[in-house]
């Protein structure tokens, strides 16, 4: 595992697409993995930015997102698949029939979620899976206590992240309770991870993951175990590495 420092959010925003750029000029037709949420947005901002000026081109690729909440449709202000048109999809060169994002509307869950990992498989695999870390530890919507082994499924939501997701909607109540996630086997099986990780909110949960041994009871810890995984932080987030 490489942790990377920097000074700021928007230096971490560039590293993260430093890397996805290195991966685009070796492999156009490379396959990678998005995150939802506020960490990867200055990475998404930085894509759009190489994409207007030449330097990288999505034409070629395919994408696959984390995770989406159940019962919310694509065109929902709150889905992830909304969040990924807004953020991402709709500013770049990417084909939007090469884009995936879980849908929380399927009516057979079980069948999709298999169907969700058969295309990851057919695509050849993910090349570069993007992930954010939750403050409870989760990558995806893997909660704590998601084996390490788990596959793509329905996840009931922890409290905690109920309530710190609450903000991208009108009130807690009404963030959904389960969520379609990638299982944390179907993660480590990419073919390289880069964690990102901003704020000093998340610093403690940044050291569990990073300095205590692989577990359960922290989601992220298993990126330890992955051959090939980065880890960029800011200075916030990295603020009690090497610490008691
Ligand atoms: C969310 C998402 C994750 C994300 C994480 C951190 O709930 N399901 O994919 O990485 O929690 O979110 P944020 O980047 O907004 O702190």
């Amino acid at each position: 595992m490489k942790v990377t420092v920097c000074g700021d959010y928007d230096e971490l925003s560039l590293s993260a697409a430093d890397t996805i750029e290195d991966l685009l000029r070796k492999k156009p037709a490379g396959v990678l993995g998005f995150a939802g949420g506020s960490t990867p947005v200055g990475l998404f901002r930085e894509l759009i930015k190489r994409n207007e000026a030449g330097r990288v081109s999505f034409k070629k690729c395919k994408s696959f997102n984390l995770d989406e909440y159940v019962g919310l449709s694509p065109g929902n202000k709150q889905s992830y698949r909304y969040f990924m048109e807004k953020n991402l999809f709709s500013h770049i060169d990417i084909d939007k029939s090469n884009t995936f994002v879980p849908d929380g509307l399927a009516s057979d869950m079980d069948a999709y979620c298999r169907w969700y990992e058969r295309q990851i498989r057919e695509a050849g695999g993910i090349d570069i899976q993007v992930l954010g870390l939750g403050s409870n530890g989760h990558i995806a919507f893997n909660e704590p206590g998601s084996a390490f082994d788990s596959r793509t499924r329905v996840q009931k939501l922890d409290d905690r992240t109920i309530n710190d997701n609450a903000r991208f909607f009108d009130s807690a109540d009404e963030v959904p309770e389960f969520v379609v996630t990638m299982g944390i086997g179907t993660i480590m099986e990419a073919k390289k991870l880069l964690l990102l990780v901003n704020g000093p909110q998340k610093a403690l949960m940044v050291k569990k993951c990073l300095e205590t041994p692989p577990s359960e009871k922290y989601p992220a810890s298993v990126i330890q175990n992955h051959p090939d995984a980065t880890v960029i932080l800011d200075r916030d987030a990295a603020s009690l590495l090497g610490k008691k």
